[in-house]
């Protein structure tokens, strides 16, 4: 007997509708700007949607991070915390329910994710050194290259091809892995780092036989492995689902496997836990003290590391709670039906769906727009122009500019629609692929984007741009004339 219930139910029409398992108790008003605001309110914001103020926004997607619905549970637990700097209770249950989770005996916490990688990579990436990882993440790279590192994806081939059938695009080349070991030296490599649902590539998963496989040999050649476990509550739906061996074993034990197979694990708990905060999970004493006194230095005392009590009581309960299939169904199967829907009216996505959200491929929605004028970014601005519907860029506009000054153009221009837990409801999803339908089918009318404002480190984040000529006019002339009520 399957220990779920969210794939058993079906619907005796025959429709494949994703069913949710969990009745919305509290809600936020949202508010549908017409298209001529949204026109001026995108400009205001430097064509950027980091920048939007959310009362602009219709449909937040710009993220599932710290903004995915907690449960009762979670609430309930922020009540009970324990409000001390040194050696709250609060900690200490957290501290136990990590050790318990990925089965290590020591925890560090900190503010949220990219915290994290601060410490990482303080304490391992020194100038000239590589981290090996399957594909990289833009803060995971901002720190290591702050530090004089580098970073090397060794990602299996295909793992760019957005329409796929590869159900587990997230993997190693175990090939490529071995050669860069052989040709670098040990001395030279600072740790290997495994992303689970992989997020640059349209949240696509690692299969659990291969981080076997990637932490044998790196360990055979002395090297230490780290997880990136950000997003392991889809890339865990998806071993359940998709790899044959896992099928019938319990969650908990495929995430102790899975943290097995490395000497430490990271985390954001704006994604995993689903509340706002972060930790390092380790194996070894050695590596617990050679990381620990930059929590104090970075973060806050030990027992907090930056964390409000009652967001680390959220992620206490998160963490279990990611431990059941149905739950942590729930973004994978929205993913799809959105995807579903957008592929219905011909739109490119990246397939197969993965987890995190909807990922447009901006490469065969916008062909015209070359690498150089950001199509993903100028996409961004079309989706929010088209339905007030805010997504992220993640494509060369997301990359770091070389030493000398030049473009790194990303292997994939993706748009991606975050699908964050439990917020969205069926008819909102409808109306985005509505929106980007109509989209899809006046596509030749969006044009790309310029820098205005160009931030050195992490560009995306607040970088302002203006448009590529006056396409954006046009686009809400033509988005008047199907839609006169401009909503
Ligand atoms: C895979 C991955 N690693 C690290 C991070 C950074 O986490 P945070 O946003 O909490 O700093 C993220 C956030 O999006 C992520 O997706």
């Amino acid at each position: 007997m399957p220990d779920h219930i969210y794939s058993r139910v079906r619907f005796f029409s025959g429709e494949n509708v994703p069913l949710e398992l969990h009745k919305a108790r509290m809600v936020q008003r949202i508010h549908l700007r017409p298209v001529r605001e949204r026109l001026e309110i995108i400009n205001l914001a430097g064509n950027n949607t980091f920048l939007l103020p959310n009362r602009d926004v219709f449909l937040d997607m710009l993220t599932d991070s710290g903004v995915n619905a907690m449960s009762e549970a979670q609430y309930a637990a922020m009540l009970l915390a324990d409000d001390s700097y040194a050696g709250s209770e609060t900690f200490y249950r957290l501290e136990k329910t990590v050790r318990e989770f990925f089965g290590t005996p020591y925890f560090l916490p900190a503010h949220q994710g990219r915290a994290c990688e601060n410490i990482l990579a303080t304490t391992y990436v020194r100038p000239g050194t590589e981290v090996i990882t399957n594909f990289h993440f833009t803060t995971t790279k901002a720190h290591i290259t702050r530090l004089g590192g580098s970073v090397y994806e060794a990602v299996r081939d295909g793992a760019t091809v957005t329409d796929s059938a590869e159900p587990f695009k997230g993997d190693f080349d175990l090939a490529k892995l071995k050669a860069r070991v052989r040709k670098l030296g040990r001395d030279k490599i600072a740790f290997v780092r495994v992303e689970l649902g992989t997020n640059l590539i349209g949240g696509q998963p690692v299969s659990l036989s291969n981080l076997k496989k990637v932490s044998e040999f790196s360990r055979k050649e002395g090297l230490k492995v780290v997880i990136d476990a950000s997003l392991l509550a889809d890339n865990l739906y998806f071993i359940k689902t998709r790899e044959k061996a896992y099928e019938r074993k319990p969650l908990n034990e495929i995430v102790l496997e899975i943290s097995s197979h490395a000497d430490i694990v990271y985390f954001s708990g704006r994604k995993l836990g689903c509340a706002r905060g972060g930790g390092i999970a380790v194996r070894s004493e050695e590596d617990y003290r050679l990381m620990r006194d930059l929590v104090p230095l970075f973060e806050g005392f030990l027992t907090y590391g930056g964390m409000s009590v009652r967001e680390m009581e959220a992620i206490n309960v998160g963490l279990r709670e990611t431990l059941d299939v149905d739950t942590i169904s729930q973004t994978p199967i929205f993913v799809e039906a959105l995807g579903e829907m957008l592929t219905a009216k011909g739109v490119p996505v990246v397939k197969p769906y993965g987890g995190l959200g909807c990922h447009l491929d901006a490469m065969k929605f916008v062909p015209h727009v070359p690498q150089e004028r950001y199509p993903s970014g100028a996409l961004a601005v079309a989706v929010y122009l088209a339905g007030g519907v805010r997504g992220m860029e993640r494509g060369t506009l997301s990359e770091q500019r070389g030493e000398d000054g030049s473009e790194t153009l990303s292997d994939m221009e993706l748009l991606r629609l975050a699908v964050p837990k439990r917020v969205f409801s069926l008819s909102q999803m409808k109306y985005v692929a509505d929106r980007v339908g109509w989209l899809y089918e006046h596509r030749d009318l969006i044009g790309g984007l310029l820098f205005a404002e160009e931030p050195k480190t992490l560009r995306f984040f607040l970088g302002r741009l203006k448009p590529d000529g006056d396409w954006q006019r046009k686009l809400v002339d033509a988005f008047l004339k199907d839609m006169p009520s401009g909503l």
